[in-house]
């Protein structure tokens, strides 16, 4: 069978760069008082994290974990692990979780378990995508990017088997 390939665009480079403006803004409002800790998730949220957070014109502190719920290809386990943990303590801290795309909820839903267990003064969620049609655990996002259908995406920080994550725009991986 032929490799799935990148294919039509989904979100393109001026709508992210636009959106992604405007998230980092509108979420700055909200943290004038105490610096909030940006918690993104490896390593699909790594360019989104880098825009976002030069759209946050406050002072906030950065840190990242890695969490793996998919395997190579395109279905989710449905298991989420924790690879690589903060190195930042966060009790008493606002933290804000900076996630790539919501898919069944379950990745999600488990890194939130793990970081409210640590006592942080508050805890709210922005992803980049949502993907509500798919949603299999009821999961709170308090900002989310772009809502988008049930396709599988690539670029953006997206990846399938480790690839394509340095497109610059969200593309549909479609077969060959
Ligand atoms: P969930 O636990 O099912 O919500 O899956 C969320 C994780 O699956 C995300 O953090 C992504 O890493 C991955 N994922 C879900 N959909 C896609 C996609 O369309 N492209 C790339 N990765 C995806
Ligand atoms: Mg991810």
């Amino acid at each position: 069978m032929p490799a799935p390939r990148p294919g039509r665009v989904v979100i393109a480079e001026p709508e992210l760069r636009a959106r992604v403006a405007a998230l980092g803004a509108e979420i700055a409002r909200g943290y004038a008082a105490e610096p909030p800790v940006l918690v993104g998730v490896l390593q699909g949220a790594f360019l989104f994290m880098a825009d976002l957070v030069r759209a946050m014109p406050i002072a906030l502190a950065t840190d990242f974990v890695r969490l793996e719920s998919y395997g190579g290809g395109r279905t989710s386990s449905g298991h989420v692990r924790l690879t690589a943990d903060l190195s930042t303590p966060i009790e008493g801290r606002d933290v804000v979780v900076v996630e790539d795309i919501v898919d069944t909820g379950r990745t999600v839903a488990a890194l939130r378990r793990a970081l409210e267990a640590r006592g942080p003064r508050s805890l709210r969620v922005c992803a980049l995508c949502d993907k509500l049609e798919r949603r299999q655990v009821d999961v709170r996002l308090d900002w989310v990017g772009f809502t988008i259908p049930n396709v599988f995406v690539v670029g953006y920080g997206f990846d399938y088997a480790g690839l394509y994550r340095n497109l610059p725009h969200v593309v549909a991986l479609e077969d060959a």
